[in-house]
């Protein structure tokens, strides 16, 4: 019901955002139509330290990934501040894929083939108590996250994009050997916990916690490539629900 009433909000403001979007376009940050290339062993993208995530009580993530050789690869690792465990995220080895929420880690068989695009988002919301892995709209886990976990997502967190990391005494260390070896666009976090067909509907749709845009990224000794081949093009849409 509540996600009923969710998308019927996010189609109202589908259009008008969409005009606004458009009137502003020559100001505008997107990085709609680029990727990240995570072709060497330093390569990462980090959230802005002005993006802060906000404590979630439902969200979702997404990101479209290209995989260009076999390796132990992070999708992206979002860690609450002073923590070690993992609070939130996604990787892959051998034909498993891995997610991680408050700290547990899940794992699936799931091959994601090399050199194509493909959409994995997790979702979560205290309210169904349930982590899903939905693969291109599929839905690849779907698990009981234990009733002693906490009830929201910790809020002002470190994520980093294509690599694991720890901040030890306020440096951000990257960790090595499960670095994700091929191409990344679309990373996108909303603060609803949305169906694998609202996934699908929302593609090309931008994020409403993180954006694929200039404003929410660091991209060190990394910069976003343009590939006009990406599905959702240069135009971005907004959803403000
Ligand atoms: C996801 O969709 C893309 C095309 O849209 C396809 O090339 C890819 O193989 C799909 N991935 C999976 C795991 O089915
Ligand atoms: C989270 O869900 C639990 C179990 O349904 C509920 O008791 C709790 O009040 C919820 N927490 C918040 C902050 O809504
Ligand atoms: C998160 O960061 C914002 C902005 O820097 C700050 O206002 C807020 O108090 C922080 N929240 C927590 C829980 O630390």
């Amino acid at each position: 019901m509540n996600i009923n009433l969710h998308l019927t909000k996010l189609q109202k403001t589908f259009f008008f955002s969409f005009t606004v979007l458009l009137m502003t376009s020559s100001t505008n940050p997107s990085l709609w139509g680029q990727k990240a290339a995570f072709l060497g062993h330093s390569c990462y993208w980090q959230l802005s330290q002005t993006c802060n995530v906000p404590s979630l009580q439902e969200l979702s993530v997404c990101v479209d990934l290209w995989r260009q050789i076999v390796t132990s690869w992070t999708a992206f690792v979002y860690k609450k501040p002073g923590e070690l465990d993992i609070e939130l995220g996604l990787a892959g080895k051998g034909g498993n894929l891995k997610a991680w929420l408050f700290g547990t880690e899940w794992t699936v068989a799931y091959d994601l083939p090399l050199q194509q695009w493909h959409t994995v988002c997790l979702t979560w919301s205290n309210r169904s108590r349930e982590l899903q892995l939905i693969v291109n709209g599929t839905v690849g886990l779907r698990a009981h996250v234990h009733d002693s976990a906490p009830s929201n997502l910790a809020p002002n967190g470190t994520l980093t994009l294509g690599v694991s990391h720890s901040v030890i005494g306020g440096i951000m260390d990257i960790e090595t050997g499960t670095n994700f070896i091929g191409e990344m666009t679309m990373f996108r976090m909303w603060r609803q916990e949305l169906s694998p067909q609202q996934l699908v509907d929302l593609k090309c749709v931008s994020g409403n916690v993180v954006t694929w845009s200039r404003n929410d990224w660091e991209y060190p000794g990394c910069p976003p490539v343009t590939d006009n081949k990406l599905k959702c093009g240069e135009t971005s849409l907004n959803i403000h629900a």
